[in-house]
């Protein structure tokens, strides 16, 4: 939890995505490959009945060995924001990231996440949270805003004014979900009068990507990666290289981060075969895009154990003969 800088001023953070970026996954990818500065949690909320015990359980220093992880939270007053923060700081955390880019409908209608953009005095109130946290280093992740791109440049003195670790900026507006391209000149214009560190984040897929984002933005503070780094799980560590790593020994690590993400789901779950299949298989939802189809059709179909075993054998197997 260190604010550590090890790779110099441009650093590489592991996107938070929900479902996807567990504990099991942060500390399998942690464990296996280098190049990512820090991970995120996905969002942690407060609901009437209080925590999810899942968000409980997921933060839970204990069970997590991720060098640097910095929990997010979402909420739409400061009040609900304040109770995640006292969590996290219970927890021992000491950074912590404020989601204000989440689009999915039910969420932003009640004005969290994305959905707060439009609304400043809102924004405001929360934001005001920061700068009574000395201790905590606090860092914004956001869209452009929910229904234009002005909405982030009217948001930016605001955002100015408060003591902040970084933004992430992914230049979507809420209301296009993930459709739809980035619109990088919006980007532009954010990043012109923005005076944090500003991370860039959206659809970065490969090392080209990044090397062009980083040119085509001088001065960026880093890159955040989410579905890029779980279809590619070297790409922090390629990019850190300049090169890609050989096939084989890539399919070796990520045979790695595999079963190490699997033992974890078959000690953590009690609900048997199908719950550790199901839980499993989002594993490789993003994972490998190019790899054969018919291998990972199989891998999505198997509805036993040891099926899906045969089935990841399979997979890993080929790619080796390759
Ligand atoms: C399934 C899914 C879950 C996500 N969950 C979160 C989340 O909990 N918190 C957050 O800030 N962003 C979340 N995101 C957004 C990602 O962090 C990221 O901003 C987005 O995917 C764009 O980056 P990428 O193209 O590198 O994936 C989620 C995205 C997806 C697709």
């Amino acid at each position: 939890m260190n604010d550590n800088h090890q790779h110099g001023d441009f650093s590489i953070q592991f996107a938070p995505l929900q479902g996807y970026t567990e504990a099991a996954y942060r500390n399998a990818h942690s464990a296996c490959f280098e190049g990512v500065d820090a991970y995120y949690t996905p969002f942690i909320r407060v609901e009437k009945e209080g925590f999810r015990s899942k968000d409980l359980r997921e933060i839970d220093p204990t069970r997590n060995r991720a060098p640097r992880l910095i929990p997010q939270l979402i909420a739409s007053t400061p009040e609900k924001a304040e109770a995640i923060l006292s969590l996290f700081i219970e927890k021992g955390y000491k950074e912590v990231d404020i989601n204000l880019g989440c689009p999915f409908p039910l969420i932003a209608k009640r004005h969290n996440g994305s959905g707060l953009l439009p609304y400043p005095e809102e924004v405001e109130s929360l934001l005001r949270l920061v700068s009574r946290y000395t201790d905590i280093s606090f860092s914004v992740k956001m869209r452009l805003g929910w229904d234009s791109p002005e909405e982030c440049l009217r948001l930016a003195p605001l955002l100015n004014e408060v003591p902040l670790r970084q933004i992430t900026l992914h230049p979507r507006l809420g209301k296009q979900q993930y459709k739809g391209t980035t619109d990088l000149e919006a980007f532009d214009a954010f990043r012109h009068v923005c005076h944090h560190p500003l991370v860039y984040n959206g659809d970065l897929r490969t090392l080209e990507d990044i090397q062009n984002i980083r040119t085509r933005f001088p001065g960026l503070a880093g890159v955040m990666i989410g579905r890029g780094l779980l279809a590619n799980p070297a790409l922090a560590l390629e990019y850190r290289q300049g090169a890609a790593l050989p096939c084989s020994k890539k399919m070796e690590k990520i045979r790695q981060i595999h079963d190490l993400v699997f033992q974890s789901y078959e000690q953590q779950l009690e609900g048997g075969e199908m719950q550790l299949l199901s839980k499993i298989k989002a594993f490789w939802e993003y994972l490998l895009p190019d790899a054969d189809k018919k291998l990972l059709k199989a891998i999505h179909k198997s509805n036993r154990i040891s099926r899906y075993q045969q089935a990841v054998d399979a997979l890993f197997y080929g790619n080796e003969q390759k």
